[in-house]
């Protein structure tokens, strides 16, 4: 990883889909945290009188201090997130975030047995070795009882799937081509969220999709939401979550376990007759090379990238928003995306 990636979030995905809207930003990760709650069965006083760890932007630590958390430290390795929080908590009178920059897989610059609940969303699948992050981890964790909670890419769905196979396109292309034929397709604000999404999905420096199997601990991982699969690509969330509910009777199970540092790859894989037309997608992916060859390469990635994400496409002559259900249902998503790579392999022969 060099010094650059460190903050390749904050800009070239962050600026999108976190710091535009501070307001909005703050009302969206109020949800999210009541939704992680709810999940578990919990209500926001969960966090009274705790003491946090937060990774990523932070805004769940700003989140959780609202909801009466004792203390929270925010830990990023982005220096300008960082200092972001730092001024936004001294600005809005926040005493008790600590943010905090620092590589989580090298050091936690935190007192040992101190820690009652860890926010670790979305991030797992970002670390080169997160197993690293663990070990660091567990001392600081308070031995009597303590909380991790991760949220986590999931092997097998439609949008890791597809995305697995456009990065093997991406890194042949350049972020900032991209980014500006985003700007130029989607010139609207409202696509921001989505411009973000798509340079976070298609240009992250590290990034896996793991199964949920990676995870399993008896008698210590608990699995929300969790249903048992090799893949779907119905309409069942792209992570899954795992909790860590951890006491002195089965922390050493937790300190012996391997946890995984790299996803299960995708590319490889072989699906049953219900979705036998991923398999005839799959080996045009894979053959990519001498099949659609790299003319146009930007454009296309986009065009396939439009497939990821439900979301109303925008029609850039009429300047209107189509709300629009071809691609409700996942085998009219794989129809349409094999038409999509066939259209690609004509043009190709023509050329
Ligand atoms: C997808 S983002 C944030 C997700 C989080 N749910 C949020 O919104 O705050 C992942 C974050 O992890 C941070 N990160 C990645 N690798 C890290 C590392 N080794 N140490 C500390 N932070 C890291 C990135 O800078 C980024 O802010």
């Amino acid at each position: 990883m060099n010094l650059n990636d460190k903050e390749f979030f904050s800009q070239s995905v962050h600026k999108y889909i976190v710091y535009k809207d501070i307001d909005e930003t703050l009302k969206k990760y109020r949800k999210r945290v009541l939704s992680e709650l709810h999940l578990r069965n919990l209500t926001e006083d969960f966090f009274k009188d705790r003491v946090l760890i937060d990774v990523g932007t932070g805004f769940q630590a700003i989140v959780a201090s609202q909801m009466g958390a004792k203390f929270i430290y925010h830990l990023d390795q982005s220096k300008s997130q960082v200092l972001w929080m730092q001024e936004y908590c001294r600005l809005n009178g926040i005493h008790n975030i600590k943010s905090i920059q620092c590589d989580i897989t090298k050091n936690i610059p935190i007192e040992d047995n101190s820690i009652d609940i860890v926010l670790f969303f979305g991030v797992w699948h970002h670390l080169i070795t997160p197993s690293d992050f663990i070990r660091q981890l567990i001392p600081k964790l308070h031995v009597k009882e303590s909380y991790v909670w991760l949220r986590v890419y999931r092997f097998g769905s439609w949008s890791r799937w597809l995305v697995e196979n456009l990065r093997q396109i991406s890194k042949k292309t350049d972020l900032h081509v991209i980014e500006n034929l985003l700007n130029i397709r989607y010139p609207h604000l409202s696509s921001d969220q989505y411009k973000g999404d798509a340079l976070d999905d298609l240009f992250a420096p590290v990034w896996g999709a793991f199964h949920p199997r990676q995870f399993y601990i008896e008698c210590v991982a608990t699995f929300i939401n969790y249903k048992d699969f090799e893949y779907n690509f119905n309409d069942n969330d792209e992570n899954f979550r795992v909790d860590f509910n951890l006491n002195n009777e089965n922390i050493e199970l937790f300190k012996k376990f391997n946890f995984p540092d790299k996803g299960e790859c995708q590319t490889d894989f072989k699906f049953n007759k219900d979705y036998e037309i991923a398999n005839e997608i799959q080996n045009i992916f894979n053959n990519w090379d001498e099949v659609i060859g790299s003319d146009n390469l930007e454009d296309k990635l986009i065009t396939l990238y439009e497939l990821v994400r439900k979301k109303p496409i925008f029609n850039f002559y009429t300047q209107v928003y189509i709300e629009d259900n071809s691609c409700a249902d996942f085998t009219k998503r794989l129809e349409l995306l094999l038409h999509i790579l066939n259209t690609f392999k004509k043009e190709q022969k023509c050329i």
